[in-house]
């Protein structure tokens, strides 16, 4: 295979360009940040995670007719998906009060929220993502009226689907982040679902004991954030007793 020119590296992940046009290569990497970038660290095998539970998560969704840019897995850390023009906003879904929404409002953390919380943050790593209202969004033309009511029915969609995924392994999904892209079929413009869905992007915590699963582990030291991911792989029924070594793929040597 031919070596793929890289069109853009970020913090967890790189984007190379696909085999066919309107197509692009995710190869998710160990790296970790936090806190807006002041947080550095790697997750030894995160990538290989990653990789497989953002495809898991996505295929189960697409087979519930929600559009994804995925298309197939490559190997170890890599996927095919579908290049997108991503919508600048992250859309967050909250179940319980974490995060920052526990800390700006002074909610305890693990409240549960009445109603499911939709919230768009506007993606600027210099600005540090900022929270901003439809006002905003449509101002600046980042996505208009009606793209911004398709995107808050795919999250709300997307929440009721996973919730119920995860509550029938023991985990409760607290919260998470996704991204959109605009995506076009001959003249027609979709809104599908891109980047990643992981342990990186949202936050699980084990049913039982509340115990977190997630990147809050890394962002706080809480120490064996390696195994909580492996954790939620297993319990997604995607691992192999011995561990991510176990997946068979041309990648294994890293
Ligand atoms: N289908 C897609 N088509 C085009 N770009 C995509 C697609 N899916 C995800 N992306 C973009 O690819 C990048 C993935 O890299 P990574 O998650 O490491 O970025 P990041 O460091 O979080 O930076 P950013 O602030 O740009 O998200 C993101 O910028 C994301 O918006
Ligand atoms: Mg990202």
């Amino acid at each position: 295979m031919t070596r793929r020119r890289q069109v853009y590296e970020g913090k967890a992940k790189v984007l190379f360009e696909g085999p066919e046009p309107g197509t692009l290569v995710q190869y998710f990497k160990d790296d970790a940040t936090a806190f807006n970038n002041k947080k550095k660290g790697t997750i030894t095998g995160k990538g290989v995670l990653n990789n497989r539970i953002s495809e898991y998560l996505m295929t189960r969704l697409g087979e519930v007719g929600i559009p994804t840019h995925f298309v197939r897995r490559l190997n170890m850390r890599e996927q095919l998906i579908k290049e997108v023009e991503i919508i600048p906003l992250e859309v967050v879904v909250r179940n319980v009060a974490a995060g920052s929404l526990a800390t700006r409002l002074g909610v305890a953390e693990g409240t549960m929220l009445p109603r499911s919380i939709v919230e768009f943050y506007y993606k600027n790593d210099e600005l540090g993502d900022p929270l901003v209202s439809e006002e905003h969004i449509t101002c600046f033309g980042w996505a208009n009226p009606q793209e911004i009511d398709e995107l808050m029915h795919l999250a709300l969609r997307i929440n009721d689907f996973l919730s119920g995924l995860f509550l029938g392994i023991g985990i409760r999904l607290v919260d998470f982040k996704l991204e959109f892209g605009r995506w076009w079929q001959n003249d027609e413009m979709r809104i599908i679902l891109a980047d990643e869905i992981s342990p990186d992007s949202a936050r699980l915590w084990d049913l039982k004991t509340n115990e977190k699963m997630d990147k809050d582990r890394f962002r706080r030291d809480l120490g064996n954030v390696a195994e909580a991911y492996q954790e939620v792989a297993r319990r997604l029924g995607i691992l192999p007793e011995g561990g991510p070594r176990d997946i068979k793929g041309p990648d294994t040597m890293q």
